[in-house]
C-alpha cells in the first residue's frame, strides 16, 4: 500500500479490523501519519548491538548514544501521532558492553521525560522466568526486561475496569456475613475500646464509622476493608501531613479506613509471561508473546480505537489488536516480516470463516 495513502481527509483508510502493513523506515512512515490520530502504541524495537535483522535498521549502531538518539527520534513522531489521551508502551531490552550493562532502558526513559515531555506511569518488570543461555559465572541470570508505559498528558484514557482481576464478595462465616478476607470488625471493636491513644469522642465516632462501614460490607457495596487507628496499625501513608491525607486524617479523627474495590485489584507492575517458544522460527527471532500486549490494548485503547506498533516484525501487536477487536497499524523495515505478519493475520480470519 501507498504510505501516503493510510489517511485521507484525516480518516482512517483502512476502517475495517484488518491491520494495515507498511514496509520501510518507520521515521520516513510516521511522518504521513496525522498528529492525534493513534490510541495506543506498543512496541518492541531491537536490541542495540544484538541481532543482524534483515534489510538493517535500527539496532545495528556502532555504539548506543547512536541507538539511544535514533529511538528518540521515533519516539518524539510517537508522541506527535498519539493523540492526547493516548498511551504508549516501550518495551526494550539492554546490552552488556565490555561487561558493563549499557543501561540502554532508562537513558531512553530519561530522556522521553526530559527532553520529549512524556510522563512515565509505569515501570512494568516483564519477569520471563527461564532466561537465554549464559555461561558467565560472576553475575546473575538475567531474565526480565523493561516495559515502560508512557503518556501524553496527565488526562489520558484508562479503561481499568477492563483488567482487573479476581473480583471479590462478602462471605458467610457461622450465618454472619463478613468480609472476603473474613473481617468481620470484633478485632477493630475491641482495639478501639481499649485504646489509650483515643479520646471519649474519637472511640465513640471510630465505633460509629465502623459500624457504617460493616453495613456497607453486608450489603454487598463492598467486599472488604481495612481499619488503620492512631497507635494500633501500622499506617500505609507517609507521616508527612503535608504528602498525605491520610496522615492527616489520623491525626485529626484518629482512625481511617482503605476501602477494597468489588471489581478485583488491579494487576501488579511485575508481569510473569514465559517468552515465546522462538525455536520453531526460521526467519525471525525476536517475536514477544501475545499475553504482553493484553494489559495495554485493554486497558489504554478504546474499542474500536487504533493501535499502532512501528517495529512491528511478525505481527504480534496486531494480532493481538485485531482479537481484542481494535485496528492497528504495523510498521516494519523487512517485507519478509511483514509477509509474515500478513499471513498471521490471514490465518485468522481463516479460523474465523
Ligand atoms: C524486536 S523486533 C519486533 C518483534 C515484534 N514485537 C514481534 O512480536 O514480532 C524489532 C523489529 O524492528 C524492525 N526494525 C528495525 N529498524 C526499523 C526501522 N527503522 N523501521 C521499521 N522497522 C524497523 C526489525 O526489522 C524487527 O522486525
Amino acid at each position: 500500500m501507498n504510505t501516503n495513502e493510510i489517511f485521507i481527509n484525516n480518516s482512517y483508510i483502512n476502517d475495517t479490523l484488518i491491520p494495515t502493513f507498511l514496509v520501510g523506515d518507520n521515521l520516513s512512515i510516521l511522518s504521513n501519519i496525522p498528529s492525534n490520530s493513534i490510541d495506543c502504541c506498543i512496541t518492541s524495537p531491537p536490541y542495540w548491538g544484538q541481532r543482524n535483522y534483515a534489510n538493517g535498521g535500527i539496532g545495528l549502531e556502532s555504539n548506543p548514544n547512536d541507538f539511544i538518539s535514533n529511538i528518540l527520534k521515533v519516539t518524539s513522531e510517537l508522541r506527535r501521532v498519539l493523540k492526547d489521551k493516548g498511551s504508549f508502551w516501550l518495551n526494550i531490552g539492554d546490552t552488556y558492553k565490555n561487561k558493563s550493562m549499557q543501561a540502554i532502558p532508562w537513558r531512553i526513559a530519561i530522556r522521553m521525560i526530559d527532553e520529549q515531555g512524556w510522563i512515565l506511569r509505569n515501570d512494568v518488570i516483564w519477569n520471563k522466568l527461564k532466561g537465554a543461555m549464559d555461561s558467565s559465572s560472576d553475575k546473575l541470570r538475567n531474565i526480565h526486561e523493561m516495559i515502560f508505559h508512557f503518556v501524553k498528558n496527565k488526562d489520558y484514557f484508562y479503561d481499568d475496569m477492563a483488567i482487573r482481576q479476581n473480583p471479590q464478595t462478602t462471605i458467610v462465616r457461622n450465618g454472619a456475613i463478613v468480609s472476603s478476607s473474613g473481617v468481620c470488625g470484633v478485632r477493630y471493636k475491641r482495639q478501639i475500646e481499649m485504646s489509650t491513644a483515643l479520646t471519649p469522642e474519637e472511640k465513640e465516632n471510630a465505633i460509629k464509622d465502623l459500624q457504617q462501614v460493616l453495613h456497607r460490607v453486608e450489603i454487598g457495596e463492598i467486599p472488604d476493608f481495612r481499619m488503620i487507628i492512631r497507635n494500633q496499625q501500622r499506617a500505609t501513608h507517609s507521616d508527612s501531613e503535608k504528602v498525605s491525607g491520610r496522615a492527616k486524617e489520623l491525626k485529626e479523627k484518629g482512625y481511617y479506613f482503605l476501602l477494597y474495590s468489588q471489581n478485583g485489584a488491579l494487576p501488579s507492575d511485575v508481569w510473569d509471561i514465559l517468552p515465546e517458544d522462538t525455536q520453531k522460527r526460521v526467519s525471525h527471532y525476536a517475536v514477544y508473546p501475545e499475553d504482553l500486549c493484553k494489559i495495554p490494548i485493554l486497558a489504554t485503547c478504546p474499542i474500536g480505537g487504533v493501535v499502532l506498533d512501528p517495529f512491528c516484525g511478525s505481527g504480534t501487536t496486531n494480532k493481538v489488536a485485531y482479537d481484542l477487536q481494535r485496528k492497528s497499524i504495523g510498521i516494519d523495515i523487512s517485507q519478509d516480516y511483514i509477509d509474515i505478519a500478513q499471513k498471521r493475520i490471514s490465518q485468522m480470519q481463516l479460523n474465523f470463516v
